[in-house]
């Protein structure tokens, strides 16, 4: 089983629609027994909430499923727990490091797979109000990611439905 964290400051924008839509894309793959997935974000302040409105006003858009989803804060063992942690942004992966250690293979920016992608970081919607710019950052991202969990652990994809 490979397990994949998304990782953002709040969880309630970036994260949880990188999850909703990673989600989907492996269920279409038919990979939603080889691959588990989950959001968390550094700060409490949003623990419990279910996603931000621009989050869920776009994966309504899209007919992306988010019933289960709701902000948690990371901790210490997810760093253990998780294949994969995938944060959105620099400030995430130096927010993490406060969290505990994790072997630097396992963590980077979602954008990192994304070679043509000029910027590395997913801009905070919360700040900028664009969730149309994040959710085509993270559509790209989760493809490279992925087409990376495929090829890296040999998977198999069955056609899904
Ligand atoms: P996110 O956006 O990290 O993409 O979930 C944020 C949500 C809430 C806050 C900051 C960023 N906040 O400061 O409450």
């Amino acid at each position: 089983m490979v397990r994949v964290l998304f990782l953002c400051l709040g969880n309630i924008c970036r994260s949880p629609m990188a999850e909703a839509v990673f989600r989907q894309m492996v269920r279409e793959r038919g990979l939603q027994n080889e691959i588990e997935i989950d959001s968390a974000g550094l700060g409490d302040w949003h623990v419990g909430d279910k996603p931000h409105r621009g989050t869920r006003e776009i994966l309504d858009r899209y007919k992306i499923p988010y019933d289960s989803i709701y902000s948690r804060q990371i901790t210490s063992k997810d760093l253990a727990d998780f294949t994969y942690i995938v944060a959105m942004d620099e400030d995430n992966i130096e927010g993490l490091s406060r969290v505990g250690k994790t072997p630097s293979a396992r963590v980077f920016r979602l954008l990192d797979l994304v070679d043509e992608a000029q910027e590395k970081n997913v801009p905070d919607p919360y700040f900028t109000g664009n969730f149309d710019e994040v959710y085509r950052l993270v559509r790209v991202g989760c493809e490279r990611l992925l087409q990376k969990i495929i090829a890296h652990h040999a998977l198999s994809q069955n056609s899904g439905n």
